[in-house]
C-alpha cells in the first residue's frame, strides 16, 4: 500500500542510519502550506543538534542522498528538506486503490479485536428531546461509525432515563390530571405538561410531593399500578424518540437504560461496603473522594433510594462483564463531567484498573442569538419540529433550483437533516455552537448541503460521460492537489477517532469538496482527450471519498440534487 509518509520516512531513516527512530522521523515531517514547497518537508533543527552541524548544512547533504522509485525530487530549502513525488506514477497508484477498494477505502484494523462501547443519545423519557441531546446523538454515531471504520466492533448504547423521582410525580399527575387519549396523540408533549403542572400545583399545595414521594416507592416495590403506568410513558416516550432516530438514520444495540439496572446495583453496594468504602455522611451513604479533588460520591440516600451515579456504576461494570469493552464512551455533555469523574474513581477505588478506558466525551452547547438554547418553560424546542423545518427549507430550496428533480421528498429530507448534522460535527466539540437554519441550508460555504452538492455535480459528470474511467497517469497540477487530499483519507479517519473529533473529518470533506469545485471550474473534465479516462477516474475518486466520508458523519448522500 502506497503512503507518501511512509515512503519519506524510511528513506530519511535509511539516510540518517540510526540517528533518529522512523517514529521521531515521522512525527516531524510536514505537509507544506505551500504545494510549490514539495509534497511533503522535514525540518532539520532536531538532528542538527545531535549532530552539531547547521540546519541547512545538513538539509543538504541529506537531501543529496533521497532516492526512492515514487520519489522525483528532493531538495534543500534552507533547513528543510522539500520531496516532491512523481505526480503521474504516484497519482496513478493511489487512484488504482481507490477505486479498486470503492466503499472499502479507508478501512483501517488499528481497532481489529477490540470493542468500543458508546454511551449516547439517551434521552430522559417523558421529557422532550432536547439540543444536547441532538449534540450527543450525532457525535456519538458519527463517533460510532468512524470506530467501525477503525476495525472496532461497536456497541451503540442508548442509556435512556426512565427512572428516577419524577416518575413518582408525573404517576401523581396523571392519575389526578391526565388522559389517556391525549397522552396516546402526544406522548411528550402531554407527559411534560403533567409534569409542569404537577410542579405548579405543588406550590399550593406541597402535600402532593408526598402523593409523589409515596408513588414512587410504591414503583420501586414493583406496584402493579404503577409499574404498568411507567411502562406505558416509557413505551410511548420511545416510540417518539425512534421516530427521530428514523429521521436520523441512527440505530442503537441496546436501550437499556437507568432501570434496567435497579436489580443489578444491590451487587455493587455490597462490594463498596465490604471493602469499608461506603461513609454515612447525613443518613446518606457516599464514597469518600479527597485524592482526586471530587465531592464525595453518592450512593444511597437517606430513604435508601439509589442515585443517577448508583445506576451509571451498575452500567458500568454490566458493561464490562458482558462486551468485555477495551474502550467505554460516554458521549455527554460538560455539565456532567464531576459525575463522570466520580464514577470512575470509585471504581478505581475498588480497585478495577478498567476504569482508566472509560472516557467522558463533552460537548458545548447550543445557542441561539447568543443565550444557551434549552426547553423554556411553557414553550419546548421540538427537535422533531426543528428536523422537519430544516426539511422544509430544504424542499424550497429544491424547488428554486431544481424543480423537475426526482424524489424531491427524499432529497429534501437528506439534505435538511444532513444539514443539521454537518453544522454540528463540522464545530470542534467543546465549542459551543449558534443555531441558525439559514447558515446550515446554503449550498454554499462550509456546509453540509454544499458537500451533498458538490458530490451529485461529480456523479453528473461520471452519467454524462461516454467514456468510463480508468486510472491514467496525470501529470497536471490541479489533479495532484486532489489526488494528494484524497491519499489523506484513511489517515483522516484514524485522525478523527483517535481524537474523538468527527470535526477533523468533517473539515477535511469540506477541503475535497473546495479543491474538486476548484477543479471544476479550472479543468475541462469531459473534453476528449488522452487524458478523459483518467480524469473520470479522478472524479469517480472523489465521490468515493466524498460518499464514504459523509456517511461516517451520519449523512445521507443523493447522487443527484
Ligand atoms: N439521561 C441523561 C441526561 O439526559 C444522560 C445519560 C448519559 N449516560 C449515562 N450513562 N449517564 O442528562
Amino acid at each position: 500500500m502506497l503512503n507518501f509518509k511512509e515512503i519519506f520516512t524510511a528513506q530519511l531513516a535509511s539516510v540518517v542510519d540510526g540517528q533518529m527512530s522512523e517514529e521521531v522521523i515521522a512525527a516531524l515531517i510536514e505537509i507544506p502550506k505551500n504545494p510549490e514547497h514539495g509534497d511533503l518537508a522535514f525540518p532539520c533543527f532536531t538532528l542538527a543538534k545531535a549532530c552539531r552541524k547547521s540546519p541547512a548544512a545538513i538539509a543538504v547533504d541529506i537531501a543529496s542522498q533521497i532516492r526512492a522509485p515514487l520519489i522525483e525530487k528532493a531538495e534543500a530549502a534552507g533547513p528543510y528538506i522539500n520531496v516532491f513525488f512523481s505526480k503521474a506514477a504516484a497519482g496513478k497508484i493511489i487512484m488504482e486503490r481507490i477505486l479498486k477498494e470503492g466503499k472499502e477505502y479507508g478501512k483501517l484494523t488499528i481497532g481489529a479485536g477490540k470493542t468500543v462501547v458508546l454511551d449516547f443519545s439517551s434521552p430522559n423519557i417523558a421529557k422532550p428531546f432536547s439540543m444536547g441531546h441532538l449534540r450527543s446523538t450525532v457525535i456519538g454515531n458519527a463517533l460510532g461509525n468512524l470506530a467501525d471504520r477503525c476495525g472496532y466492533q461497536t456497541v451503540r448504547i442508548n442509556h435512556l432515563g426512565d427512572w428516577g423521582t419524577q416518575f413518582g410525580k408525573l404517576i401523581t399527575a396523571y392519575k389526578k390530571w391526565g388522559n389517556q387519549d391525549r397522552v396516546k396523540e402526544n406522548p411528550i408533549r402531554e407527559l411534560l405538561s403533567l409534569y409542569i403542572r404537577f410542579h405548579d400545583e405543588v406550590e399550593e399545595n406541597p402535600g402532593l410531593e408526598n402523593e409523589a414521594r409515596y408513588w414512587f416507592k410504591e414503583l420501586e416495590n414493583g406496584n402493579e399500578e404503577a409499574a404498568s403506568l411507567w411502562g406505558w410513558f416509557r413505551e410511548e416516550s420511545l416510540k417518539e424518540f425512534e421516530r427521530i432516530y428514523d429521521m436520523l438514520g441512527i440505530k442503537f444495540d441496546s436501550y437499556n437504560g437507568e432501570a434496567f439496572y435497579n436489580n443489578k446495583m444491590e451487587a455493587i453496594i455490597e462490594e463498596l461496603s465490604a471493602k469499608n468504602l461506603l461513609v454515612m455522611s447525613d443518613g446518606a451513604e457516599v464514597v469518600q473522594l479527597p485524592d482526586q479533588d471530587l465531592p464525595p460520591c453518592l450512593i444511597k440516600k437517606s430513604d435508601g433510594a439509589t442515585l443517577y451515579a448508583t445506576r451509571d456504576l451498575a452500567a458500568a461494570f454490566y458493561r464490562k462483564k458482558k462486551y468485555h469493552f477495551d474502550q467505554s464512551l460516554y458521549i455527554v455533555g460538560q455539565e456532567q463531567s464531576i459525575h463522570f469523574r466520580q464514577v470512575k474513581s470509585v471504581i478505581k477505588t475498588l480497585g478495577y484498573e478498567w476504569a482508566d478506558h472509560m472516557v467522558h466525551v463533552p460537548f458545548g452547547l447550543y445557542m441561539k442569538d447568543g443565550k444557551k438554547m434549552s426547553t423554556r418553560k411553557g414553550r419546548v424546542i421540538l427537535l422533531e419540529e426543528v428536523l422537519n423545518e430544516a426539511i422544509l427549507l430544504a424542499k424550497q430550496n429544491i424547488e428554486d433550483k431544481n424543480p423537475h428533480l426526482e424524489n424531491k421528498k427524499d432529497i429534501a429530507e437528506a439534505v435538511g437533516i444532513g444539514a443539521i448534522l454537518f453544522h454540528d460535527l463540522k464545530n470542534d466539540r467543546m465549542n459551543n455552537i449558534e443555531f441558525s437554519l439559514e447558515d446550515m441550508l446554503t449550498f454554499e460555504g462550509e456546509t453540509g448541503p454544499y458537500l451533498q452538492y458538490t458530490n451529485a455535480r461529480a456523479y453528473s459528470l461520471l452519467r454524462k460521460a461516454e467514456d468510463g474511467p480508468s486510472p491514467s497517469g496525470l501529470s497536471d497540477s490541479h489533479s495532484w492537489e486532489i489526488i494528494k487530499l484524497l491519499h489523506q483519507y484513511p489517515d483522516k479517519l484514524k485522525q478523527a477517532y483517535q481524537h474523538l473529533s468527527p470535526s477533523v473529518l468533517a473539515k477535511y470533506l469540506i477541503d475535497v469538496a473546495q479543491a474538486f469545485n476548484k477543479y471544476y471550474g479550472q479543468v475541462r473534465i469531459l473534453e476528449k482527450d488522452t487524458d478523459i479516462k483518467g480524469r473520470l477516474a479522478l472524479v469517480k475518486a472523489v465521490t468515493i471519498v466524498l460518499s464514504e466520508g459523509m456517511q461516517t458523519l451520519g449523512m445521507r448522500v443523493p447522487e443527484q440534487m
